[in-house]
């Protein structure tokens, strides 16, 4: 698998937050509204630190098509877009141009798919967030307008990740669809600052 495969990717974009979860499993549409269940998290953590140790991941570093964008010093700015108007979830690395409504739709499911299956096969815990959360409460789908889709994860979930798992990847394969891809989970190394500043990611991390 070469990184030419992450093309033309749309970003899953991973953020903190500290709510009590729901989880759901969105991978039949014709699934029942999630149940909404309580998750001991501190403990699941324990359980979950052991687990991260790299079940099916190989490192994707030295595959990268280019070297991350420089970052000015002291500016806490890591995921670079590719500076192109309305391209904002695009990756700046892997851009090449924009996908067709219809290619953007298939890879944003195939890309949720992935997320879960691969979230599921570690046993971390997940959960759809924003406008995915909302489409597929609506429609059981991805809404048909967007270009990207937002899932979440606890904090203590994303450290883990960022000290285990960081630039790993994972294989997918759809043979109904013919749709196999392999997915990179690239964690913002500036995860911890939360500031609102615009310089500032405010994504922790993707998964492209
Ligand atoms: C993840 O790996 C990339 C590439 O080596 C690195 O730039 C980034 O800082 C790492 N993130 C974390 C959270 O360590």
């Amino acid at each position: 698998m070469h990184l030419q495969n992450y093309i033309p990717s749309i970003l899953l974009v991973i953020l903190v937050t500290y709510t009590t979860i729901t989880t759901c499993a969105v991978v039949n549409p014709v699934v029942e509204p999630p149940m909404i269940k309580e998750i001991n998290f501190e403990k699941n953590l324990e359980k979950n630190a052991k687990r991260l140790k790299l079940k099916n991941h190989k490192l994707a570093i030295g595959e990268m098509a280019m070297e991350p964008p420089v970052r000015k010093q002291g500016e806490p700015k890591y995921f670079q877009e590719p500076g192109v108007a309305a391209a904002g979830h695009y990756d700046g690395r892997y851009y090449i141009g924009f996908v067709t409504d219809e290619e953007r739709q298939r890879t944003l499911t195939h890309l949720v798919r992935a997320w879960l299956q691969w979230t599921q096969s570690q046993g971390i815990e997940t959960w759809l967030a924003h406008g995915t959360l909302l489409g597929w409460w609506w429609n059981n789908r991805i809404l048909p307008w967007d270009t990207d889709l937002d899932v979440q994860v606890s904090e203590a979930t994303l450290k883990s990740m960022a000290e285990n798992m960081n630039m790993t990847t994972w294989t997918y394969n759809f043979e109904e669809d013919n749709f196999q891809r392999d997915y990179l989970l690239d964690i913002n190394p500036y995860w911890t600052n939360r500031l609102r500043d615009p310089r500032c990611d405010k994504t922790r991390g993707y998964f492209l």
